[in-house]
């Protein structure tokens, strides 16, 4: 009984930090918008992140920041290919989009992390920064993480294509397909436990479907053996508080509560 209690008390308590960690922006409430209407990536504010730690599934028995050896091969291993990856992404040209972007963002985080998220494509903050999800809704995000104890370092973040489309347009699906095979690289080398889709381009992509985002939302879909959930872009929800934030939490809740069910299985 009491462990329910704390169980509840925890609930609401990061439920109560998620929730009050939102934006309004001028036009929230407005108009008819759909989550499929709203560009992401209109970043207008940095975010000082210290990524210099990582945190590991392996053995975990290191604090953060500490600055140390890898502790196991798989790590380094995967380190070593995600940078391969890093490096054929800067060089790349394989779609338009190399012709606009300032820098390549092939994404960052932890290589042997357990859950990937993965969004649209850099915005112009991720774009100057080289870095994912930097901007607004990169800061939502973090606090998104941090509600279900999750940090930045512990896990990887990512977008379907890794250049900026111009104007945050939606990419197109030549450029998606140009690019998707660094992201399933990424994934295979990663084998992390769980797939989060932030938005609607992203979750289509992955799961291959037309099905729009509000549909697919809050179920648990595959790719491939992996289990992936999709939610709403961190951009739908500061655009939208009112519409998004609610869905986005009960996402949230199930990533943690799967999370904790296939750990606990491991
Ligand atoms: N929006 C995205 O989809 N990805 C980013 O990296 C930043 C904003
Ligand atoms: Fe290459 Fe992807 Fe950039 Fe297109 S978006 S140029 S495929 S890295």
């Amino acid at each position: 009984m009491d462990e329910l209690k704390r169980e509840l008390a925890d609930l609401v308590r990061d439920s109560i930090d998620f929730i009050t960690t939102g934006y309004r922006t001028s036009n929230s409430g407005h108009g008819e918008n759909t989550e499929d209407d709203i560009k992401t990536g209109k970043s207008d504010e940095d975010l000082s992140l210290n990524v210099s730690s990582v945190s590991r599934r392996t053995t975990g028995d290191k604090p953060p920041g500490v600055q140390s050896e890898p502790y196991s091969e798989s790590y380094n291993e995967k380190e070593k290919s995600l940078g391969i990856i890093a490096e054929e992404i800067a060089n790349c040209q394989k779609c338009g989009l190399y012709k606009g972007r300032l820098n390549p963002v092939a994404g960052e985080g932890n290589p042997d992390a357990d859950i990937m998220f993965i969004g649209e494509g850099p915005g112009e903050m991720e774009d100057i920064k080289g870095r994912p999800f930097v901007g607004r809704a990169g800061k939502l995000l973090t606090k998104m993480l941090a509600a279900i104890d999750l940090t930045r370092e512990e896990v990887f973040i990512t977008n379907i294509v890794k250049c900026r489309p111009p104007n945050n347009r939606t990419p197109h699906p030549e450029e998606v397909n140009a690019c998707f095979p660094y992201l399933k690289r990424q994934i295979e080398i990663i084998q992390p436990l769980i797939i989060c889709c932030l938005g609607g381009p992203a979750a289509k992509t992955l799961l291959n479907t037309r099905v729009g985002i509000s549909k697919i939302r809050g179920t648990v879909q595959k790719f491939g053996e992996i289990p992936v959930i999709p939610t709403y872009h961190p951009a739908a929800v500061l655009r939208f508080p009112d519409k998004y934030k609610r869905a986005v939490w009960n996402d949230l809740k199930l990533l943690r509560d799967l999370y904790k069910e296939l750990k606990s299985g491991t």
